[in-house]
């Protein structure tokens, strides 16, 4: 196996881990500084990252943006030269504020998914931020390949393939997802090859490789292997940093990960469009039961969100897991979260993954 780190833009990243964004609250300055530090990608998430100013009700743009000042300067605190980012989804209103604000404030890299970031080039222009696409599909791979190539003549500085077992909001249809889910999640395996061969087309184009990191249930040694045999560089990970104690959610919301039952791991509708994956709390268990929640105030997060049919406000369930409240609050997971056991440090957690 390749143990080697990879190139992004002119930084090395030692420990070919990046860690995934964790929204609402979840991967903030805490936990992306101390993957930084070890040597991986720390990830930033913007989703909401204003949550706890005292303006946030109000002004949450306003809130947000002084929010990711400040997480940037936490995870710069503990990682003065290591690599860290942004994760800002497509689908977020305010897309484009989010980047600008990224960039400014100097980040390494920003991964966008949830939707294709097609305009992300020209947002980071005259910028010297990396740019990372999440796919999880060959057929999203080629179109956005081909978009950015054609409109803006460059190609990803990293691809992020995201795989079925992932938590947080999935690339996938119902459909697909039982296709490629488990027990027959190896047939994933083929998707990122065919990822893969479409990435080296525009490598060999542009004569500029492109690292590729693989993403969803990489959880120990023999997965992170599994992907790097098929011909990635490296591994975005989620799950397994949530329980660590770096990471900046509430210690309830890591009781969930550590006490969860592989049976209360459930499929949702999420008002952002597309399907997730979360752990079954009290709240979960009655919108699954059909219950539609009154929507009190709009946080104005999603660019496309039908308040008139969403069951309801994921802004509120988020932010509500984030500080420990499971009566109300929505806890996102990956797959094999029923297999954390104990809290661990962000060190103990890469060393496990990688020695
Ligand atoms: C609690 C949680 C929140 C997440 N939030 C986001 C997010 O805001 N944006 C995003 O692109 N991905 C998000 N994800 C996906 C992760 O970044 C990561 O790619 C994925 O979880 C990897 O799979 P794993 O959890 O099995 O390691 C989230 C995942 C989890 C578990």
């Amino acid at each position: 196996m390749k143990k080697n780190g990879f190139k992004l833009k002119e930084k090395w990243v030692e420990v070919p881990i990046v860690q995934g964004g964790m929204g609402v609250g979840i991967s903030l300055g805490g936990l992306a500084g101390a993957v930084a530090k070890a040597g991986g990608v720390g990830l930033i998430s913007t989703a909401q990252i204003g949550f706890k100013e005292p303006d946030f009700d109000q002004a949450p743009l306003v809130a947000n943006i002084r929010a990711m000042q400040k997480e940037y300067d936490k995870a710069r605190e503990t990682s003065p030269f290591g690599v860290v980012g942004f994760n800002i989804m497509t689908a977020l209103a305010n897309y484009k504020e989010y980047v600008t604000r990224a960039c400014e404030l100097g980040a390494d890299v920003i991964v966008s998914g949830a939707g294709l970031p097609v305009d992300l080039p020209a947002y980071v222009e005259g910028f010297d931020t990396a740019i990372a696409p999440i796919v999880s599909t060959v057929k999203s791979a080629k179109t956005l390949l081909r978009y950015w190539a054609k409109k803006y003549d460059r190609i990803p500085d990293l691809l992020v393939i995201e795989g079925p077992m992932a938590g947080g909001h999935l690339g996938f249809t119902t459909e697909q997802l039982a296709a490629y889910g488990e027990p027959n999640e190896n047939v994933y395996e083929v998707e990122i090859q065919a990822i893969l061969r479409e990435k080296e087309k525009w490598e060999k184009e542009y004569n500029k490789k492109i690292p590729v990191v693989v993403a969803g249930g990489v959880d120990s040694r023999e997965a992170v292997t599994r992907a790097m045999n098929l011909g990635a560089d490296g591994v975005q990970v989620g799950t397994r940093f949530v329980t660590t104690v770096e990471c900046d959610a509430s210690l309830e919301y890591k009781m969930q990960y550590l006490n969860v039952d592989k049976n209360d791991i459930k499929i949702i509708k999420s008002p952002v469009g597309m399907p997730g994956r979360a752990i079954e709390t009290p709240w979960l268990k009655r919108i699954r039961n059909g219950e539609k929640e009154t929507i009190r105030k709009c946080h104005a997060c999603l660019k496309h969100c039908d308040r008139k049919s969403i069951p309801y406000c994921i802004t509120d369930a988020l932010i509500a897991a984030a500080k420990g409240d499971m009566e109300h609050g929505l806890v996102f997971c990956g797959a094999n979260v029923y297999k954390s056991k104990k809290l661990e440090k962000v060190a103990e957690v890469i060393d496990s993954l990688m020695k």
